[in-house]
């Protein structure tokens, strides 16, 4: 007789914490994705039941809780994390037990785990095109700004570096404020700023704090237009959040956009706002929790079940119709080939994208290949 048992996963977000608006988004992309599976008869006839934690913006939480999800709850896989650090907490978890984590964040690259799947951006996919971007709009001078914690060190010694590469380029300040950080604490920095008159300011910063920081530099009287704040982590989310007024005028780069007019995407943000409601921002990292779950349910059929043995040959190589485009995950260092875009935030809170790729960017998290002119044979005709 066919095997009916229900299929248990681990999910793991923040739905509290300094990153809980983004992890909220995660977790919503994540149970969408599961009752699109198990709408349409589960797999294979096996629903999909979701064991889901709240690890509270902590990476020592994480940690405990990948532990409890794999020991007590017996899951095999978990769908999870945000911030590197939680990641780089979970990592030992999964590996140690043989599981594999579902990743769905950009983040700074130079990793990789048998055990982890990584479905955001690394730094060829996103860091390369906005390094690209900035210095051809906007010129090579450019102040660091980051939360304090791996992703913004990493990233922001990528962006040096890309940056640095071109002609009357300087790295002119480089300045770290905690995760808990308010206007406040900007408002020194964006003294620095106005002393140091950049090209364009570079932020990693992440969570709740992204909004104290652009609002700092609105209420400086700075402008978008000749000095304007590019970053990979300030999406649709951290938008709402500081009001569209504040994020008018400022670039991120990323694999997907809530804006993107595809019917796959169209499809998906009606599916979700039908879920939800309203209040849902979709996001990058709100896509990539989706479109992976769906990567793991085909494997899964495949497969038949979710050992790491049996299911990982049936990841590695798979694609996706995803709402940025058709995913696949390469088989030689488990990251994802995405769709390399640059938005512009406007007045309705959205991203009016500007560049875009005409074809997926094969991911290269150890930044081997990768040069500033990758880009431009990708780009579409779209002007700034
Ligand atoms: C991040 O910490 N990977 C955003």
């Amino acid at each position: 007789m066919a095997n009916k048992d229900p299929i248990r996963i681990g999910v793991l977000f923040s739905e509290t914490g300094v990153t809980s608006t983004i992890g909220r988004s995660q977790l919503q992309g994540t149970l969408l994705a599961i009752q699109e599976v198990n709408d349409a008869g589960g797999i294979d006839g096996r629903e999909i039941v979701p064991v889901v934690y709240d690890a509270c913006s902590s990476p020592a939480v994480y940690a405990q809780m990948a532990e409890r999800l794999i020991v007590h709850d017996k899951v095999n896989v978990i769908f999870g994390c945000y911030m590197s650090s939680s990641r780089k907490a979970v990592l030992p978890v999964v590996e140690k037990w043989n599981r594999i984590l579902f990743y769905p964040t950009l983040y700074e690259g130079f990793e990789f785990s048998n055990n982890i799947i990584y479905t955001g951006a690394a730094p060829n996919q996103n860091s390369v095109q906005l390094a690209e971007f900035m210095t051809a709009n906007f010129g090579a001078r450019v102040y660091l700004i980051g939360s304090d914690y791996i992703y913004p060190y990493e990233s922001n010694r990528i962006m040096g570096e890309l940056v640095l590469q071109r002609q009357d380029s300087d790295k002119v300040g480089e300045r770290y404020v905690p995760l808990d950080a308010t206007e406040k604490d900007f408002r020194p920095i964006i003294a620095d700023i106005l002393d140091k008159r950049p090209d364009f300011i570079f932020s990693t910063v992440v969570g709740d704090s992204t909004a104290s920081l652009y609002r700092a530099y609105a209420d400086a009287g700075l402008d978008p237009k000749t000095m304007p704040i590019a970053s990979l982590t300030t999406s649709e989310a951290e938008i709402r959040q500081m009001g569209a007024d504040v994020a008018t005028g400022h670039f991120t780069a990323a694999p997907y956009f809530q804006s993107i007019q595809s019917d796959a995407n169209l499809r998906c943000l009606e599916r979700l706002r039908r879920r939800f409601g309203e209040d849902s921002v979709p996001n990058l990292c709100w896509e990539a929790a989706y479109f992976q779950v769906h990567i793991f349910a085909n494997a899964f059929s495949q497969a038949g079940d979710d050992e790491i043995v049996n299911i990982m040959p049936h990841i590695l190589g798979s694609e996706f119709e995803a709402p940025q485009g058709r995913v696949r995950i390469e088989p030689s260092n488990h990251h994802t080939c995405l769709y390399p875009r640059i938005g512009v935030a406007n007045s309705k809170g959205q991203f009016t994208i500007v560049r875009e790729a005409t074809r997926p960017v094969h991911p290269d998290p150890y930044l081997v290949t990768h040069s500033l002119g990758d880009w431009t044979t990708t780009l579409s005709t779209l002007e700034l």
